[in-house]
């Protein structure tokens, strides 16, 4: 392999397609050799743009013995995810793919599965792990300063307009997307919540669609609790009928009674194909903050680091393009260093087991539902959702 990971999108004209495209292009650890895009506009815009080649489906470019191919990067809609994934690894090559990982936990096993038979690298994209506040969090939480996380809250006051939803056909629906927030929004802070707290023992979940029951057929509102192995519980409260949203935080309080926090989101900074002009988002951007930090002994460091966050965040030329550039970087850096990337498949995985369960334990009646999760005797999961196959 060259110094560069030759690198192409599958689902490359979409909303965050062409950002990767343009993530890859930039670097100087990837080159872009070709995209993928099922709709023939797409594929002569971007073939041009960055001068590459174009196919329509995953299944043309890996049957194109010519083309010199390392890494398939995967940005179409999640049901569609682990058909691509799985394709891609039996071909021997490296796969990234978009959160959320997939829909069903049943997929998540298929492209770990192949991932195995492959031996290459597999990472999910969950950009927030790069937020300077997030690391933060996870520094002090590694460094000891909050002894054992104990409590854990994921807060998620969002709002989206049926517009959002009626953007893009695939949104919002049990066959085309196979959920709602939980899988669209939720992943990049349920994530961070597994990241600083460790493995789940059992999960209590509940869900509903309070305010969009004319646009969608999905969940808008979601609450649970989670136990974790050591101990530890956490609550997480998340909806998409809070008009205004944004704002989403992850926090952490420790054994020492210590807590540290990130506010990941406040504004539309990542609502991707969505702009507060067209009224889908009710306020713009504002940086992501390190929102609560408590440590025993240690001076008050929040204000300081809140300007210099703010100072860093406005600086950007394009936030969605740097953080997402962080993590290529990084799955590009485990490529070439042949080292796992700091987000891996199996994270990927953990996000969709946690989102399974919640899922399951509405439909069991709220009831608790242990971990791991096992595949019944039809390899489906009993989660209630209406989904018997997803298709793309
Ligand atoms: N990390 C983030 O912040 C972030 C932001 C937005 C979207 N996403 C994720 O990215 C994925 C795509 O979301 P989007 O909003 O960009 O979707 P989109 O509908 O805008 O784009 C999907 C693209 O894939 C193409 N496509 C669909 N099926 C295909 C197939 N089988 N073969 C080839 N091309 C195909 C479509 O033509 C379209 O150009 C979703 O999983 C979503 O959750 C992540």
């Amino acid at each position: 392999m060259s110094d560069k990971v030759k690198a192409v999108v599958i689902g490359a004209g979409g909303g965050i397609g062409k950002a990767h495209c343009e993530v890859i292009n930039r670097s100087d650890k990837s080159q872009l050799v070709a995209i993928v895009d099922r709709k023939e506009q797409n594929r002569t815009e971007l073939s041009k743009k960055y001068e590459c080649k174009a196919y329509e489906s995953i299944e043309d470019l890996l049957s194109d013995s010519a083309l010199e191919l390392d890494c398939v990067v995967i940005a179409t809609p999640h049901p569609q995810h682990a058909d691509a994934a799985v394709l891609a690894f039996d071909a021997g090559k490296h796969v990234l793919v978009e959160k959320v990982f997939t829909s069903t936990l049943e997929d998540a096993d298929r492209i770990l599965k192949a991932q195995q038979r492959s031996g290459k690298k597999c990472g999910t994209i969950c950009q927030r792990r790069f937020l300077v506040p997030s690391l933060r969090v996870k520094h002090a939480i590694d460094e000891g300063l909050i002894g054992t996380p104990m409590l854990g809250k994921v807060l998620m006051y969002g709002w989206r307009a049926d517009g959002y939803y009626q953007e893009k056909p695939w949104r919002g629906t049990w066959k085309n997307e196979g959920g709602g927030l939980l899988l669209n929004q939720a992943p990049h802070q349920l994530d961070l919540l597994l990241w600083f707290m460790g493995p789940v023992e059992k999960v209590w979940g509940d869900w509903d669609n309070v305010a969009h029951k004319d646009s969608i057929e999905v969940e808008d509102t979601v609450n649970a609790i989670v136990k974790f192995k050591n101990g530890a519980t956490a609550n997480i409260f998340l909806t998409n009928a809070m008009n205004p949203g944004i704002y989403c935080n992850v926090h952490v309080t420790g054994s020492n009674c210590n807590s540290v926090g990130v506010e990941t989101d406040r504004g539309a900074m990542f609502v991707a194909g969505a702009s507060a002009a067209a009224g889908v988002v009710s306020k713009p951007a504002q940086p992501p903050t390190t929102d609560i930090w408590e440590i025993a002994g240690e001076p008050d460091h929040l204000s300081e680091w809140n300007e210099e966050e703010r100072a860093f965040h406005y600086g950007l030329e394009d936030p969605l393009l740097y953080y997402h550039g962080q993590l290529f970087d990084d799955f590009f850096s485990a490529i070439l260093e042949d080292r796992e990337p700091l987000v891996t498949g199996e994270d990927g995985r953990n996000v969709v087991e946690l989102i399974t369960a919640i899922y399951m334990s509405r439909n069991k009646g709220n009831q608790w539902i242990d971990f791991p999760l096992k595949p019944d005797a039809n390899g489906m999961y009993d989660d209630g959702r209406p989904i018997e196959k997803v298709v793309g």
